[in-house]
């Protein structure tokens, strides 16, 4: 039977083609720490398989003064952590910044056999990820690494959303793109001061005739964050590489995260960030199909045999087209059952 690989991968002549197949490995929840507090330190190696992805965090929300702490505790956990079925990520500095050097250095250096994945901040365009791309070329060589670390990109500036496609394509390493809500809204001059989440001044209103003695015009929330999402998820599409949302920094408003996330997973990505370990059980029941679409999408596949023509199910035409729409979500139950 056909794959949904064979429309997430382009496969027309002089399409762009991913020259290394990025391994489908579950990634609903990147959470994130800070690896100079100490506190937080000691309870990543407790956290090892309840969460896909645990990533040490170098860049915003530590200190300028506690940036030499969090990368040393960082190669100092990734060390002495058995990380099992976990992946290790990493966000580096910003390369702007004076410290990015030295994490790449470092980390590959001393623990680029543990890391799977560095995410890059606030990248501009494809020659952010040309530099990263060599840098990360020389390093490895050097520390003799026989397989590559893998590069995630934030969307976070203006310039970034409008290069999205290039910077996708940009290097064979690349594995996805999150995107990084407050930086972005500071850098277009939005009028939020939320970090991700919707605003409840962002609405449309019903026309004025709706609007009865007894019922005043409704308002419906918008969802800040629709067009950029579509857009990251296209781009990431085009390349075959995974999309994902990012921070949701109202943590007690447990509500509204699960919907900024479904949001985000119905548009097509593939996990978010988690900022608290109650965002982790949020993002895994979110980015996961429901028993119901599995059950729905299993019986698609079973009544459109060899995958071609039209047929009916529950009073619904299904074709083609819908068979692609359910290969997506069993291939996705079947990865994360794993
Ligand atoms: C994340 O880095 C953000 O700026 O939202
Ligand atoms: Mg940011």
């Amino acid at each position: 039977m056909r794959s949904s690989k064979d429309f997430f991968r382009p496969l027309a002549v002089g399409a762009p083609q991913p020259v290394t197949e990025i391994p489908a490995r579950p990634s609903r929840a990147i959470h994130f720490f800070d690896p100079s507090n100490e506190k937080m330190a000691a309870k990543i190696p407790q956290m090892v398989g309840t969460v896909d992805v645990l990533l040490g965090n170098l860049e915003d929300a530590v200190k300028a003064d506690n940036k030499e702490a969090a990368r040393a505790g960082l190669v100092r956990i990734a060390k002495d952590t058995d990380f099992g079925p976990t992946q290790l990520w990493t966000r580096i500095n910003a390369l702007d910044s004076p410290w990015v050097l030295d994490d790449l250095t470092t980390l590959v250096t001393e623990i680029g056999d543990k890391l799977d994945v560095i995410m890059v901040p606030k990248v501009q365009g494809a020659e952010d990820i040309h530099y990263i791309d060599r840098i990360l070329a020389q390093l490895e060589a050097r520390a003799g690494l026989d397989r590559p670390i893998l590069v995630h990109a934030i969307l976070e500036t203006a310039r970034g959303v409008a290069n999205v496609e290039e910077i996708c394509g940009a290097s064979p390493r690349m594995q996805g793109l999150s995107l990084g809500p407050a930086d972005l809204a500071a850098d277009r001059r939005m009028k939020t001061t939320r970090v991700g989440g919707g605003h409840p001044g962002y609405l449309v209103r019903q026309d004025p005739d709706a609007e009865t003695p007894d019922a005043p015009r409704a308002t419906f929330q918008q969802d800040l964050w629709h067009y950029t999402i579509a857009r990251m998820v296209d781009a990431c599409a085009m390349h075959g590489i995974y999309p994902y949302y990012g921070p949701f920094g109202d943590i007690a408003d447990v509500t509204a995260c699960e919907d900024q996330f479904r949001n985000a997973f119905l548009l097509g990505c593939v996990g978010t960030w988690s900022l608290h370990p109650k965002q982790i059980e949020i993002a895994n029941r979110v980015f996961a199909p429901s028993v119901e679409d599995i059950r729905h999408a299993r019986e698609v596949v079973a009544a459109m045999g060899d995958g071609t023509g039209a047929v009916m199910l529950n009073g619904k035409m299904e074709d083609d087209a819908s068979l692609k729409q359910c290969l997506v979500m069993v291939e996705l139950a079947e990865q994360l059952s794993r």
